[in-house]
């Protein structure tokens, strides 16, 4: 079967109510708490995706009974000091930085070493963000050229806490150094600045010693060491991430209806419906609630008449940092110019993403300025590509965003494309293609 798709007509109106998969932040913190915790977890609606299932297999790996079912997967916890496995264990992130970030900080004790591998795209991301603070503690790293995957932690048992300053805005890092804190005696002082802060709400609902101080900025977060965990039964809410690429599709297609239920809205991940909102795009929360810490609602957008162009606020980067490539497509169809700055951090991702965007947008004719962190998108409200245009996207190290933003432009503005590795889809969103047609039809 080919691993490419043709799109060569864009989407008619629609009006449609739709259900993305549960979040992948949350689904991968869920996995890893509930195999620190004392007894059986259970989840709803986890996404079973590559990264989540690289995760399950990773806790499987160190130790931990976990039953995937039909409409739920169970964790059998042994304890904060519960992994148990064999000598020079390998555990393989796949494609998820967020997966291989985090676990190193639940290694930094480990009695043996273990080796931490990923695939093509992981390999080549920075693992010294991470090995660098935590070696601080105590834990000691060998890395690919003091940089990269494949790397080897030596835990320690006589850790320290240690005062760290996370100025990336990366919630990764954050949350792996947690991590680390929570098995180190003593008061880890992080201070943050804002990210998403799913960790911190999981380590509130389970009581754990964690304190946090909210500055404008940054987080001031102190952590104590954990002695216990208690399980957690969570049903996952969809993932905006997910929803973002139906959220720009509906923006892009004048006269269309979108609603997305059940939708995890945490104000620390709400970034793209804050721009888009400033750039004329009418989206409404229905039904909000609260769910252990999250907040969740119904996202309800409506296609968009004039889009105004945006000099985006670099305090909005972290909260739309997986967003940026989609809406990027928004900002090609805009009155004006944009400008989005600070945003090296794309280039960090599965594949070096400004640099992606650029690429998509110049096939749509869009004339962009970019430096290693910052782009200028010169908007075309009558963007139109001709029927014959042939567009092929390729080598882009199958990250699942280009190929989900290179299919919503298809959609939204014509020519011929053929995208590349259909595949990269199932690291995130695995039915992502079946929603298309559900909205197609
Ligand atoms: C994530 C944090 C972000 C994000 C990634 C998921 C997380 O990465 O891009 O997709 O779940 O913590 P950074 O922390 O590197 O910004």
């Amino acid at each position: 079967m080919s691993n490419s798709i043709k799109i060569i007509k864009k989407i008619g109106i629609f009006k449609k109510i739709i259900k993305v998969p549960g979040d992948k932040s949350l689904s991968i913190r869920w996995v890893l708490f509930a195999s620190l915790a004392e007894g059986r977890s259970k989840a709803k609606n986890l996404l079973m995706s590559e990264d989540v299932i690289a995760a399950i297999k990773a806790v499987k790996k160190l130790g931990i009974k976990v039953i995937i079912k039909k409409k739920e997967c169970i964790i059998f916890g042994k304890g904060i000091e519960g992994y148990n496995y064999k000598k020079n264990l390998t555990i393989n992130a796949q494609n998820s930085g967020t997966l291989g970030r985090l676990i190193l900080g639940l290694l930094v004790n480990s009695s043996k070493p273990i080796n931490l591998i990923g695939d093509k795209s992981l390999s080549k991301r920075d693992f010294s963000r991470v090995s660098k603070p935590l070696s601080r503690f105590g834990a000691k790293f060998k890395l690919k050229k003091n940089n990269f995957l494949p790397l080897k932690i030596y835990g320690s048992s006589n850790l320290k806490p240690i005062k760290y300053h996370e100025n990336k805005g990366s919630a990764q890092c954050k949350s792996s150094i947690i991590f680390a804190a929570m098995r180190t005696d003593g008061d880890t002082i992080i201070k943050a600045k804002k990210s998403r802060n799913h960790t911190e709400l999981l380590c509130k609902h389970l009581k754990l010693p964690v304190s946090i101080k909210k500055n404008n900025n940054y987080d001031e977060i102190k952590i104590k060491k954990v002695k216990k965990i208690g399980t957690i039964n969570y049903d996952i809410p969809s993932d905006i991430s997910s929803s973002a690429f139906f959220i720009v599709l509906t923006a892009l297609s004048e006269q269309s209806e979108l609603v997305i239920k059940n939708v995890n809205i945490n104000p620390s991940r709400i970034g793209i419906i804050t721009i888009l909102k400033k750039m004329g795009v009418k989206i409404f929360f229905k039904n909000q609630k609260t769910y252990k810490g999250e907040k969740k609602a119904d996202i309800k957008v409506i296609g968009a008449k004039n889009i105004k162009a945006i000099n985006c606020p670099p305090k909005l980067n972290s909260g739309a940092i997986d967003e940026f490539l989609v809406i990027f497509l928004v900002a090609a169809k805009a009155k004006g110019v944009s400008y989005f700055r600070n945003i090296g951090e794309l280039n960090q991702k599965e594949s070096p993403r400004l640099q992606w965007a650029e690429k998509i947008l110049t096939n749509l004719g869009i004339k962009t300025i970019t430096t290693k962190d910052s782009i200028k998108i010169y908007g075309n409200p009558n963007l139109n590509i001709n029927f014959d245009k042939k567009i092929i996207i390729k080598n882009y190290l199958k990250d699942h965003r280009v190929f989900m933003t290179s299919l919503i432009a298809a959609l939204s503005f014509g020519g011929q494309w053929v995208i590349h590795d259909k595949d990269s889809i199932n690291t995130s969103f695995p039915n992502f293609l079946k929603i298309i047609d559900e909205i197609k039809k």
